[in-house]
């Protein structure tokens, strides 16, 4: 049984495509979603994408992933700069967790420079748009066949 990839993403990201293309650009959710199966299913991963407005089901889906030996790719969105909840979260995972943005949050507003889950990720992967989930699969498919 393979072990399952959880794709996660937070708050606002449910509008992509419309919500401040100049800085998130035009691909929208679906499309988001569309170019991870797709990826996904290229790279022989079980991918599952998720998307929730709220910090507790986020927490809740870290604790499911914990449960199914899931690797875990995360936009956190505005949860990055603050959730210490979601951090203890992540900081429970055995496997590998990938740290993904759209936007280069380094390249933007000071309150964006943090990010309180960098430190409990494997890695980082931000302002490549959309591309950003592909480059994080990828990511996980290399470490798993390095194993
Ligand atoms: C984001 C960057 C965050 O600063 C912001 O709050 C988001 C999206 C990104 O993907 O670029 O909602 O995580």
């Amino acid at each position: 049984m393979t072990r399952p990839v959880f794709v996660v993403n937070g708050p606002n990201l449910g509008r992509l495509g419309t919500r401040e293309p100049e800085v998130y650009g035009q691909a929208s959710y679906a499309d988001l979603v569309a170019l991870t199966e797709a990826e996904g299913a290229a790279l022989g991963l079980s991918v599952d994408v998720r998307q929730t407005e709220d910090e507790a089901q986020m927490i809740r889906w870290i604790h499911e992933a914990i449960d199914t030996a899931a690797d875990i790719v995360i936009n956190p969105a505005a949860f990055t700069h603050y959730s210490y909840a979601l951090r203890d979260a992540l900081a429970q995972c055995p496997n590998t967790v990938i740290e993904v943005h759209v936007s280069n949050p380094a390249a933007r507003e000071s309150f964006r420079h943090e990010s309180v889950v960098s430190a409990v990720s494997t890695g980082t992967i931000a302002g490549f748009g959309i591309e950003s989930y592909r480059l994080a699969l990828r990511a996980i498919a290399a470490i798993r066949s390095s194993h």
